[in-house]
């Protein structure tokens, strides 16, 4: 049994002892209505589950459609609407049940109704497990552009119950896989050398626990990413931008597949700028590129990619800023990059 890990004002808890958790959060506050947050798949695969867990629950449902594109002011504006027509007020609980996709959306609708209702995150995606569900950004996406709308907002509880990943398809496991190969990268070589070690993804729950702990150490450090919490973008500037360019074409991409080719780019700017070893920058290439395959950029679509970067939101006063690395958990933050050399970025990615 994996230990609780306790966040800013919230638990992470693991498996039954999670589901514990929320059995005496709902005995405790007297809740008016619970609402359960799923989308069409999770609503197939976890929801039986989930439900069988927390005996006799007299849940609301309500679901909003999968996808990336859906992560928008119009899903959230169908959620509120159901929301209020079926009774919910200032005393209602919100859970999601899902991927990132859910607890992001579900997360930003909790923080806004009625100016901000109790919510609890179930993950069911690798990627939401170590990474979107924990940490308490909420938000969604503005046009193509991710995340540009949002909150910082505490759920009450966050359950980790690995069970859900036995229904996850491959490929979103390998997308969360990005998000546990970054966290290694920020934090020590241990985690690194043992991801880089197995050549292939490796779950397991110690590796979901730790995963999660690197978040959250950072995220107790800086909650409102004034410093610290910038590591966790490692990859992200040019991955986000990736994911923007690609989300409406039929070169689209996971997240987890955009922020695995932002990682090698990031990897190959902090070689270039701060003397990162160059071996670890070829094992990491190899690894990734090993698992995730490689995915083709014209030099027209790398102009438009570098276009996108001035949306970012680590960026300020027209700045685009980087994350880089000075050694595997030893981030610089703030950095700024020339075109020149995020062009020989990705040169040395598609060689
Ligand atoms: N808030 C944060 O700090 C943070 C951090 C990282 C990523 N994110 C966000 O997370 C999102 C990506 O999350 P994701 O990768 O979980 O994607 P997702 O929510 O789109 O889920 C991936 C797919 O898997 C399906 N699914 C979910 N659980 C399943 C299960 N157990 N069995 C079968 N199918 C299942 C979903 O319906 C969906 O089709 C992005 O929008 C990203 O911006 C947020």
């Amino acid at each position: 049994m994996n230990e609780d890990i306790i966040s800013t004002n919230y638990p992470v808890s693991f498996k039954d002892k999670g589901y514990d958790f929320l059995k005496e959060i709902i005995k405790n506050n007297n809740y008016s209505k619970i609402f359960l947050h799923v989308d069409e798949n999770t609503k197939k695969c976890c929801l039986d589950y989930f439900l069988k867990h927390l005996n006799n629950l007299k849940i609301i449902e309500i679901e909003s459609i999968s996808g990336e594109e859906n992560k928008n002011i119009n899903s959230c504006l169908k959620l509120w609407q159901e929301i209020s027509e079926k009774g919910g007020d200032r005393s209602s609980l919100l859970i999601n049940l899902g991927g990132g996709v859910v607890t992001d959306m579900g997360g930003f609708v909790a923080s806004t109704f009625k100016r901000g209702i109790d919510y609890v995150n179930i993950p069911t995606t690798l990627l939401s497990m170590v990474d979107a569900s924990v940490g308490s950004k909420t938000g969604i996406d503005f046009g193509v552009l991710k995340n540009q709308i949002g909150t910082f907002y505490d759920p009450k509880l966050v359950i980790i119950d690995p069970n859900y990943l036995d229904t996850l398809p491959e490929k979103e496991k390998l997308s969360g896989y990005a998000e546990v190969f970054k966290h290694s990268l920020i934090s020590n070589n241990h985690i690194f050398n043992q991801l880089i070690k197995s050549n292939n993804i490796f779950i397991d729950s110690k590796v979901i626990h730790d995963s999660i702990s690197v978040k959250n150490n950072i995220v107790i450090k800086d909650k409102f990413e004034k410093k610290e919490r910038k590591s966790l973008n490692y990859g992200h500037t040019l991955g986000h931008a990736i994911e923007s360019f690609l989300l409406n074409s039929n070169k689209k991409l996971l997240h987890g597949e955009a922020i695995a080719i932002g990682i090698i780019l990031a990897t190959f700017l902090s070689y270039k700028l701060y003397d990162f070893s160059k071996k670890n920058l070829e094992l990491i290439k190899n690894h990734l590129k090993n698992l995730f395959g490689n995915t083709n950029f014209e030099p027209k679509e790398i102009e438009k990619i570098i276009d996108l970067l001035k949306h970012d939101k680590k960026n300020s006063h027209g700045k685009v800023n980087f994350i880089l690395l000075k050694e595997i958990g030893k981030p610089v933050y703030d950095v700024e990059i020339g075109k020149d050399l995020i062009l020989e970025s990705f040169d040395f990615y598609l060689s």
